[in-house]
């Protein structure tokens, strides 16, 4: 059997392992640029050296960020499944122990697939991704039909920014959009001197949403992650900053997001028992829920 065949296998005997679904997480961004596909693919990576299986989705396929990242091929996607033309298990990457690529869609094509029967069997198909602890979807910038989808069928939406004022501008406006459709919303601020400069940052968005948006708005802080060289020369040599420069401070940075998101995890897990599951999210995302 081959590698790819034996790591996938692995998913799918973790099925049903009984720990509480799968937590679905968007990352998201007004502005290009902040940081998205680097959070993404570290926070990922934390989670899954911590012992969670976890899938990574790009939904940034124009663009293709995470395959580039992890220097692997994605040439099919969930449109492929959806078509009929590829299965999950055909799409599906092994990256690391525990870590998974999902090359998901980013075209609009995506939102045509409404005939009941195929949608239902893509869901039927996606029960191999039922032993995911973790889907953290890489969404692309912008507030487009295809992004919101991704956005309202998340569990959990991360809005990135970076200390740039038109980039503070496009955070606010996307956390207005996602207000109307997201209860469970927090920030990352990306690129910071220091954690004050990002909580600064974070105080201003929080301060002119709740004046414009109402306080029934749940906004929170993540966290933030320091500005760092190696970082931006980490994405061209294909080097994973959690992984090999994990003295960095970002690096620490990242840890420290990552395990506040698991943290709600086990927590949600204690309040009302599993998260939807890979079926739910994918049933939210084709709109038959
Ligand atoms: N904390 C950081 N310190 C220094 N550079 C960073 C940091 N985070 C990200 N970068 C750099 O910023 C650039 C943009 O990051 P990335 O590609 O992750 O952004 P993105 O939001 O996914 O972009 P796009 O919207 O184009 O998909 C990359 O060169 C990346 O290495
Ligand atoms: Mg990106």
């Amino acid at each position: 059997m081959s590698t790819q065949a034996s790591k996938l296998e692995a998913l799918m005997d973790a099925q049903h392992n009984g720990r509480g679904g799968t937590r679905v997480v968007a990352i998201t961004s007004g502005k290009g640029g902040v940081g998205k596909s680097t959070l993404s693919a570290n926070i990922a990576y934390v989670l899954a050296s911590r012992g969670y299986r976890v899938g990574l989705m790009d939904a940034d396929i124009g663009l293709a960020n995470l395959d580039v990242m992890f220097n692997v091929r994605a040439e099919r996607n969930i449109l492929h499944v959806l078509k009929g033309e590829a299965r999950f298990e055909d799409i599906v990457v092994p990256l690391e122990e525990n870590l998974f690529l999902i090359p998901g869609e980013s075209g609009d094509e995506i939102l045509k697939f409404s005939d009941a029967t195929i949608v239902s069997r893509f869901i039927d198909e996606s029960q191999m991704l039922e032993g995911l602890d973790f889907l953290i979807i890489d969404t692309g910038a912008g507030i487009g039909d295809t992004i919101q989808m991704f956005l309202k069928a998340a569990d959990e939406v991360v809005v990135v920014t970076i200390p740039d004022p038109a980039a503070i501008t496009d955070a606010y406006a996307m956390v207005k959009v996602i207000s109307r459709i997201k209860s469970d919303l927090s920030m990352i601020v990306n690129q910071v001197r220091n954690a004050k400069e990002g909580m600064k940052i974070f105080e201003t968005i929080k301060k002119v949403a709740f004046g414009n948006i109402g306080e029934d708005l749940e906004l929170k802080m993540l966290g933030s992650v320091r500005s760092d060289a190696h970082v931006a020369r980490s994405v061209k040599q294909r080097v994973l900053v959690c992984k090999e420069l994990s003295n960095i401070a970002p690096a620490g940075d990242i840890e420290a997001i990552a395990m506040a998101i698991a943290d709600k995890k086990e927590h949600k897990m204690l309040e009302r028992g599993r998260e939807g599951g890979i079926g739910t999210f994918f049933k939210k995302l084709l709109g038959q829920f």
